[in-house]
């Protein structure tokens, strides 16, 4: 199985599976020098892991990760770091009975077709458990970014159909990270948060919407014209499972507009080049222009559900059907958040880095 490297001067490769040892990675390319310790990557690991609140699975995988390499008193060597994340909790017995099932909308179906055989427990490499080692290594490019002033921030902006209305930099800031669902609305926070255990109660799920802002971002970043960098975010955010849908800036809403109504108009504010609008989420011709960069990703319903379903039994390709048991979230849409920022961050502290090689200096 290829691809699992990703980056081109801050690259990643990430390894392990649900129920194996553990999940890990290593982060080549990492400038020498940057401050850097396990209490800094356990933080997000923190923000991602289950168990953390009445809407998140009950598994309570501690998550604890250990920096093996790359890291000498306190600071990055230039070496790479290499962290690993070992798996404590897992409970393979709920996916014994159900190991020749395919799971309707999991990736059973397409990886068994695939390669003949796959790790029925707890999805292997399809899990999303595989996310731990994206936002280990996200923890370290967002450290590195802080260097450049830059930092990424995410909220939930929809749960259920349940959407917030306009919220601020500092209201995301100060409010998301206050309630379990990371809306930055403690009013709609709550309405989403109903609709999530009311899906529970039925045994069934719901998806939504997060979005992530990178604050600060120099003019510049991103490579025309195969690497530009509204098409790197859109590889990063779509590589990760469960989500089905990228915007940037306006999105899909610039389809309905006139020109006049969707440009950005260049100003001058505080001596500094701005835009009136954001509509184009701070990127134009693939190069960041300095404004917020701003994306959202569209997060489907937790396909395994404990309603019953009708599938294929993999050994028999024959008609059956299936209920989902085990540990599952109901909506994992504030799980994935912080995962959108580590691919946001391992994008944009690759792209600075790609940027110092552009002209002379
Ligand atoms: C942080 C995170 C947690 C996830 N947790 C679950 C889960 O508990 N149950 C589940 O069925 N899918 C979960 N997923 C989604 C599956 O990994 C994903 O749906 C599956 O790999 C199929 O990929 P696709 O949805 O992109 O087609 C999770 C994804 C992420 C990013």
């Amino acid at each position: 199985m290829g691809g699992n490297s990703f980056g081109e001067i801050f690259r990643i490769t990430t390894f392990g599976e649900s129920h194996g040892a553990g999940v890990g990675v290593v982060v080549d390319g990492c400038p020498a020098g940057l401050k850097l310790c396990e209490a800094d990557v356990q933080a997000e690991l923190d923000r991602r892991r289950p168990g953390q609140s009445r809407l998140t699975t009950p598994r309570s995988e501690a998550d604890s990760v250990s920096i093996l390499s790359g890291v000498f008193e306190g600071k990055t060597t230039g070496t790479p770091i290499a962290m690993i994340v070992h798996n404590k909790d897992q409970d393979s017995s709920a996916y014994e009975s159900i190991k020749d099932l395919a799971r309707p909308n999991h990736a059973d179906y397409t990886f068994f077709m695939k390669y003949g055989l796959r790790d029925w427990r707890g999805g292997g490499r399809s899990s999303g458990r595989e996310t731990v080692s994206r936002v280990a290594a996200g923890a370290v490019a967002k450290k590195l970014l802080s260097q450049s002033g830059v930092s990424v921030i995410g909220h939930t902006v929809a749960v259920a159909g349940i959407k917030t209305g306009e919220v601020s930099h500092a209201g995301i800031i100060g409010n998301a990270e206050d309630n379990p669902v990371r809306c930055a609305d403690p009013d709609v926070a709550a309405k989403m948060e109903e609709a999530i255990l009311a899906a529970k109660r039925e045994g069934d799920s719901v998806g939504g919407v997060v979005e992530v802002i990178a604050l600060n971002v120099p003019v510049g970043l991103g490579e025309p014209v195969f690497d530009k960098l509204d098409a790197d975010l859109a590889k990063a955010i779509m590589s990760i499972g469960a989500v089905k849908g990228v915007e940037i800036g306006a999105g899909f809403a610039v389809t309905d507009r006139l020109g006049s109504e969707n440009n950005d108009e260049f100003i001058i504010r505080d001596g500094k080049v701005e835009t009136t609008s954001n509509n184009s989420g701070g990127i134009l011709g693939g190069i960041s222009n300095g404004m917020p960069i701003v994306l959202r990703a569209a997060v489907k319903p937790t396909s395994s559900i404990a309603k019953e379903q009708r599938t294929i039994d993999l050994s028999t390709v024959e008609e059956a059907t299936i209920k989902v048991g085990g540990r599952h979230d109901p909506c994992i849409v504030p799980r994935v958040l912080p995962v959108c920022e580590a691919m946001v961050a391992l994008v944009l502290a690759d792209h600075l880095l790609r940027n110092r090689a552009s002209k002379v200096w």
